[in-house]
């Protein structure tokens, strides 16, 4: 019950994060500079739901080579994000060997895919 109500408090904490980010990145906008776009993410978007339902099953056990994700498994990452965050959400987006395209996850973004492994990163430290 109680690891039930920090997922639930966790994930809500997360959303604030994300709101007051996405806030931020308005106001920037707003300051005048019109080349930033906005993030697209789809409506009612959660990175750790989507996350769940369509990397969980290869990124929590490593299946065919893929990274891990959870606590500890930063050394999985590190050689990854060397290339680079743009290169690795790229890689997500297209698919790289055995990873597919989108991850299996069709109706996300762009900019879900880039939150997603966001938070898979963030998971992992
Ligand atoms: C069918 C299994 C499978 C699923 C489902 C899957 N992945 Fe992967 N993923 C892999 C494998 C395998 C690799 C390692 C590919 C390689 O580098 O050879 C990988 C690599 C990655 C990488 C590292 C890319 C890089 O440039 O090093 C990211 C980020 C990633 N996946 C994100 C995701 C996301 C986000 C989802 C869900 C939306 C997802 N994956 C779903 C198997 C999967």
């Amino acid at each position: 019950m109680l690891s039930v109500k920090k997922m639930i408090s966790s994930s809500f904490v997360k959303s604030i994060v994300v709101a007051a980010a996405l806030l931020i990145a308005s106001m920037s906008i707003a300051d005048g500079n019109q080349n930033i776009e906005l993030a697209q993410l789809s409506d009612g978007f959660n990175a750790e739901q989507k996350y769940m339902a369509s990397c969980f099953a290869c990124h929590s056990t490593g299946a065919a080579g893929a990274p891990k994700v959870g606590d500890g498994m930063a050394a999985e990452w590190e050689p990854r994000l060397e290339k680079g965050m743009d290169a690795i959400v790229a890689n997500s987006i297209n698919g790289i060997n055995t990873m597919p395209a989108k991850g299996l996850c069709f109706d996300c973004t762009d900019d879900d895919l880039r939150a997603i492994v966001e938070y898979m990163i963030e998971s992992s430290q």
